[in-house]
């Protein structure tokens, strides 16, 4: 954004101006507005509470009105581009304003452009070194409010830092996760010490500790990510025992279910098993019963007409519930709908046939009746496992795909075995 300063301007003037404000933009990374001649970066959004307290009265040279939400800004006063490039890299990455500068008369000059919330403050600088640096800063009235933190590498500076009026002090190599949560709370005046941060042994270089803090980072997104996942899969899995014992009265059914055709996916597609949906699909396929009245659901005797034609709203209620479950969206979805289709396409809700039938519900189905099959009923015991085998295979081509029925040929003997072990559970 370039300033005009007036008619006199020549336009080549204005060009070099705008490309000098363009390099400073990019130099100071994204999301700034930055003034040509002023370098003067603003932020839209909040991250930290400022502390009044702590904040003398200042004006403002931008002519920009800085808002009450703008971002927390830091002043690194380090002669070294190394660790000013990996500290200014870690404060970036959650977006706090970085101003650098590489001597104590480059620092003053930021300071009088814009204030900054904490300077952090290397002690070994050419011509003033940081401790001097830090008694006038804190000796001025116009910046004794400002938190300071000194870096060094000797530890023999943390006396001579405390003494020189800095908050806090920490000994290279460091950390930046550490630097960085001391920054955030000197700027929001809740740092109440250690004055020194680090005492054991750090004998890593800076380089090192910066990788060691990526790992934790990635460390403990990856730990998120799991819980999530994990609390994820058991809330579906509560919810689907919940629906089941307004159903059978157990959880065992879901369980066979979901192992029965998982086995078969396995056989017939594995690249299916890819899809995060499918196996929540098969968890959650009768989720449509909860709009069914118990007296429906658990009646002992054969269901009249009417009673069957709500029954079978179950496909439907259960897509429709979970149509904007975004981790749904794909197989999973579709199982919930089609898992009574049937190949010949007598089945329900959509009288859909062979191919058109979704690949999962087509499984689904025959893991569904096997289990139906070796249960008991309120109004049947369950019948032998051969029996439900035989069926199955009779009905290859009229009530399932024969390819489904083929791959189930050939893992029958481990669906029988999944049904010992979860017989009694
Ligand atoms: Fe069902």
């Amino acid at each position: 954004m370039a300033q005009s300063k007036g008619a006199e301007e020549t336009s080549e003037e204005l060009f070099a101006r705008a490309d000098a404000a363009l390099y400073a933009a990019k130099d100071a990374g994204r999301n700034r507005i930055v003034v040509a001649g002023q370098h003067a970066p603003v932020r839209a959004r909040r991250l930290f509470p400022l502390t009044a307290a702590k904040q003398e009265p200042v004006v403002q040279p931008s002519p920009m009105p800085v808002p009450d939400t703008r971002a927390l800004r830091i002043l690194l006063v380090d002669d070294d581009p190394g660790l000013l490039m990996l500290l200014r890299t870690t404060f970036e990455i959650v977006d706090i304003n970085v101003e650098e500068a590489r001597s104590a008369a480059e620092a003053q000059a930021r300071l009088a452009a814009n204030r900054p919330d904490v300077i952090v403050l290397d002690v070994a600088m050419p011509v003033v070194d940081g401790l001097a640096y830090c008694r006038a800063l804190k000796a001025d009235p116009e910046t004794s409010g400002l938190p300071i933190v000194i870096l060094s590498g000797s530890d023999h500076s943390e006396d001579e830092a405390m003494a020189a009026g800095a908050e806090a002090f920490l000994r290279k190599p460091f950390s930046p996760l550490d630097l960085l949560a001391i920054v955030e709370q000197l700027a929001g005046g809740l740092f109440e010490g250690p004055f020194r941060l680090m005492t054991e042994e750090r004998p890593e270089e800076q380089l090192l500790l910066y990788a060691h803090d990526l790992r934790r980072l990635l460390e403990l997104e990856r730990g998120q990510r799991y819980l999530l996942k994990t609390a994820y899969k058991e809330t579906i899995g509560a919810f689907a025992g919940a629906l089941e014992a307004k159903d059978f009265g157990t959880g065992a059914h879901s369980k066979r279910v979901v192992r029965y055709a998982r086995e078969l996916t396995s056989a017939l597609e594995p690249s299916l098993l890819e899809d995060p949906s499918l196996e929540d699909g098969f968890l959650l396929h009768d989720v449509g019963k909860i709009g069914i009245p118990d007296s429906i659901l658990q009646k002992p005797g054969p269901l009249t007409r009417e009673e069957r034609r709500l029954m079978r709203t179950h496909t439907l209620l259960g897509a429709q519930l979970l149509a904007d479950v975004p981790l749904l969206q794909g197989e999973g979805l579709s199982v919930i709908r089609s898992h009574h289709e049937r190949w010949d396409g007598s089945g329900y809700p959509d009288l859909r046939g062979g191919d058109e039938i979704p690949l999962g519900g087509r499984i689904f189905a025959v893991a569904d009746s096997l289990d139906a099959m070796t249960s008991d009923r309120p109004y049947r015991a369950a019948y032998p496992w051969e029996t439900a085998v035989a069926e199955i295979h009779i009905q290859s081509g009229r009530q399932f795909d024969p390819d489904v029925v083929d791959a189930f040929r050939s893992v029958e003997p481990k669906l029988q075995r999944i049904h010992g072990e979860l017989a009694a559970a």
